[in-house]
C-alpha cells in the first residue's frame, strides 16, 4: 500500500482523495485544509483526517468543532506521496518542504512546468516517468488535448495539431469568477499557452492553440484539426476511439445530446459526483477527409484530470510498470466504463 496525503482540498484536492480511497494498492492518510468550511466538515463526517497547513491555522478547525491531526508537516512525515492540489503557484512554495521531508510529489497543471521531473498523461508518457521524484499532471484543457492526440498518434500517426479552446468562465462552487456577459480572448494573442503545455509532455508535436472563456460553469469545448500523417477514414478514426480508455463517443443523432448542458444533465444521473472524467467526442462532428480529422469535443474541468492523478502516484510508486494496467484498476475503481448509454 502506498501512503497517500492531499495538499489542497478544493475542486481537485477532493477528488483526488476520493480516488485514493478507492484504489486497492493506496491509503489516503490525510488531507490538508485551510479553513473549516462545509468541505472539512464533509471530510471529518467521511472520517477523513484533516491536516492544516500550519500550527497558527488549527484554533479556527478547533473552534468549529473539527479535529485536526497535525500540521502538514505531520503528514509529510506520514506519507509516501504527496498530492498537491493548492491553488495555481501555491504549489511550487510547497515545494522544498516535501523534497526536504523526502516523499515524491505530483503537482497540478497550474504549477509552472519546472516544479517538477516531468509533466505527465498516462497515454502518452506512463513509462517516461517512473520511479521519479515529481510529476506534473497537466491541466485540463492540456489532458483532454493530449487524450485524444497521443490515441490518433498511436493508431495513424499525427502531423500537426490546430485547436480552438472554447473556456469555461468559472468551476460550478466559485462565486467571484467570470465573465458574466462576455466572450473574452484568453489570451488574445496565438498561441495560447495550452500549445506549449501539450508539448511538455510531448515535445516533438506542431501544434498551434488559441482560447477564449465564455459564461458556463460546466466543461469546456475545443473544435481540433489534426493533419493525419497519412489518409485515413471516418470509420477508422471512430475505431481508434472506440477503443481508446478514458474517451467516449456521444452520439448526437441517437441520445439528443448537442449541448455541455445535455451531457452533464445526462451525466448526473449515472457517474459518482455527477463527474464526467472521460474526454467526450461528438461523434457526428468527425469528419475525415484525406489526411484531415476534425472534431468536436468536450472536457469536465472538475474531474478529467483525476485518473491521471491516481496513474501518476502509481507510476511515481511503480506500483506497476504498465500504463494500461494502472488504467484498468484506476478506471474500475472509478467507475469509469466505456459505454454510458
Ligand atoms: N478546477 C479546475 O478546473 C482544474 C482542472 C485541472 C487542474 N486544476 C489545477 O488544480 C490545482 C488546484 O485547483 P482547484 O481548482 O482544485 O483549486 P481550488 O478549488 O481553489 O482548491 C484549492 C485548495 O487549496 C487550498 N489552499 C489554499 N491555499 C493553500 C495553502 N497555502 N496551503 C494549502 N492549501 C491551500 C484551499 O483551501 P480552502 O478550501 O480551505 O480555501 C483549497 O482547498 C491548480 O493547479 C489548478 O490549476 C484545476
Amino acid at each position: 500500500m502506498v501512503r497517500v496525503g492531499v495538499n489542497g482540498f478544493g475542486t481537485i484536492g477532493r477528488r483526488v482523495a476520493q480516488a485514493v480511497t478507492l484504489q486497492p494498492d493506496m491509503e489516503l492518510v490525510g488531507v490538508v485544509k485551510t479553513r473549516p468550511d462545509y468541505a472539512a466538515l464533509q471530510a471529518a463526517k467521511a472520517g477523513i483526517r484533516i491536516y492544516a497547513p500550519s500550527s497558527e491555522s488549527l484554533e479556527a478547525f478547533e473552534k468549529a468543532g473539527i479535529r485536526v491531526e497535525g500540521t502538514v508537516e505531520d503528514l509529510l512525515s506520514r506519507v509516501d506521496v504527496i498530492v498537491d492540489a493548492t491553488p495555481n503557484g501555491v504549489g511550487e512554495k510547497y515545494k522544498p518542504l516535501y523534497r526536504d521531508a523526502g516523499v515524491r510529489q505530483v503537482f497540478q497543471g497550474g504549477e509552472k512546468p519546472s516544479v517538477a521531473d516531468a509533466s505527465f498523461n498516462t497515454l502518452c508518457n506512463y513509462r517516461e516517468v517512473l520511479g521519479l521524484d515529481s510529476v506534473r499532471v497537466v491541466s485540463c484543457n492540456t489532458t483532454g488535448l493530449l487524450r485524444l492526440i497521443c490515441t490518433i498518434n498511436r493508431g495513424i500517426g499525427v502531423s500537426s495539431v490546430s485547436a480552438v479552446l472554447i473556456r469555461r468562465a468559472a468551476d460550478p462552487r466559485e462565486v467571484k469568477r467570470g465573465p458574466v456577459n462576455s466572450i473574452n480572448l484568453n489570451p488574445p494573442t496565438v498561441p495560447s499557452h495550452h500549445a506549449l503545455d501539450v508539448k511538455t509532455v510531448v515535445p516533438s508535436i506542431d501544434i498551434v492553440t488559441s482560447a477564449v472563456v465564455v459564461p458556463t460553469t460546466l466543461m469546456h469545448v475545443h473544435h481540433v484539426t489534426i493533419t493525419l500523417k497519412r489518409d485515413s477514414s471516418r470509420r477508422e478514426v471512430l475505431s481508434l476511439l472506440e477503443e481508446a480508455p478514458r474517451i467516449i463517443l456521444i452520439d448526437s443523432g441517437r441520445t439528443g445530446i448537442k449541448s455541455t448542458a445535455q451531457l452533464m444533465d445526462a451525466v448526473r444521473f449515472m457517474r459518482r459526483n455527477g463527474d464526467l472524467p472521460e474526454l467526450a467526442v461528438f461523434t457526428d462532428s468527425i469528419h475525415v477527409e484525406g489526411r484531415r480529422l476534425m472534431l468536436f469535443q468536450a472536457v469536465h474541468q472538475e474531474s478529467i484530470v483525476v485518473p491521471e492523478n491516481i496513474d501518476a502516484i502509481r507510476a511515481l510508486a511503480r506500483l506497476t510498470e504498465d500504463p494500461m494496467e494502472s488504467i484498468r484498476v484506476t478506471d474500475e475503481t472509478l467507475g469509469l466504463t466505456k459505454e454510458i448509454f
